[in-house]
């Protein structure tokens, strides 16, 4: 059985108020799919204005600090997020874990902050050129996964493992399909033995140049439960096509 597939776009560091009407824009033509959750993670500053703009969609942070409050300047934590309007969060991005030198310590500890005051949490794994070609990346995505996953993830529908490999963030280069399936069996194997059966519900979304013209073929993929996009997410006119095709994957 399929789970309900989460299509989410990281806007990462794009958008100001001009930009608000596109997500208007998307907010609305995701009502043509019921069947699909969609989300756009926006850069903090915009999450308020983004929240209010379309009620009932679901607008999300792209990171959040581990602590409830405090001396942490220039941080968000996950009580401000929510009260911004976001309903989710991503933690652990690769860009973080790179540029903030963020741990799988770290990456836990955020997203049990964000789980601990009702956030859905997107998780994310993934490995880099060096290790994929050195045939460790498996076994790197599973000890991640095994530093940073939550010790209570709240419930299935909470918790989203997003697998983007490094080297195809951005880059037009995506794995081929049998090494996604291979990484998603594994993660999925991963959360069931750490979570039992709620793990089988959990989604794993995979990220990496996921455009209109690979959706399709990416979603057909066992234990694919959806996406996160980067640059395509920006705009309407190249979201909604893989929100479509993650529609037209439903069984
Ligand atoms: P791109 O879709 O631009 O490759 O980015 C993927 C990503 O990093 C989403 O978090």
């Amino acid at each position: 059985m399929g789970l309900r597939k989460l299509v989410a776009g990281n806007w990462k560091m794009h958008g100001l108020s001009s930009d608000l009407d596109e997500v208007r824009t998307i907010a609305a033509a995701a009502r043509d799919y019921p069947g699909v959750d969609v989300a756009l993670c926006v850069p903090a500053i915009l999450i308020e204005r983004a929240a209010r703009a379309v009620s009932g969609f679901a607008i999300g942070g792209q990171d959040v600090h581990q602590a409830e409050k405090g001396a942490h300047t220039g941080c968000t934590s996950a009580l401000m997020l929510l009260d911004a309007g976001a309903s989710l969060t991503i933690v652990g991005h690769s860009e973080r874990r790179d540029a903030q030198r963020e741990s799988d310590e770290q990456v836990k500890a955020k997203a049990e902050a964000a789980l601990s005051v009702g956030l859905v949490v997107i998780l994310c794994v993934g490995e880099s050129l060096e290790v994929r070609e050195s045939g460790r990346a498996v076994e790197t995505v599973r000890s991640q996964l095994d530093g940073s996953l939550p010790e209570t993830p709240n419930g299935e529908a909470e918790l989203a493992i997003a697998y983007e490999p490094i080297w195809a963030i951005g880059t037009g280069k995506i794995p081929t399909m049998g090494e996604i399936a291979e990484m998603h069996a594994s993660i999925r194997r991963t959360v069931v033995k750490r979570y039992g059966s709620p793990g089988a519900g959990m989604r794993i979304l995979y990220g990496g140049s996921v455009k209109a013209s690979n959706a399709a073929e990416i979603f057909a993929i066992a234990d694919v439960d959806g996406a996160l996009v980067g640059g395509a997410s920006l705009k309407a006119a190249d979201f909604m096509p893989i929100v479509a095709a993650a529609a037209a994957s439903l069984p």
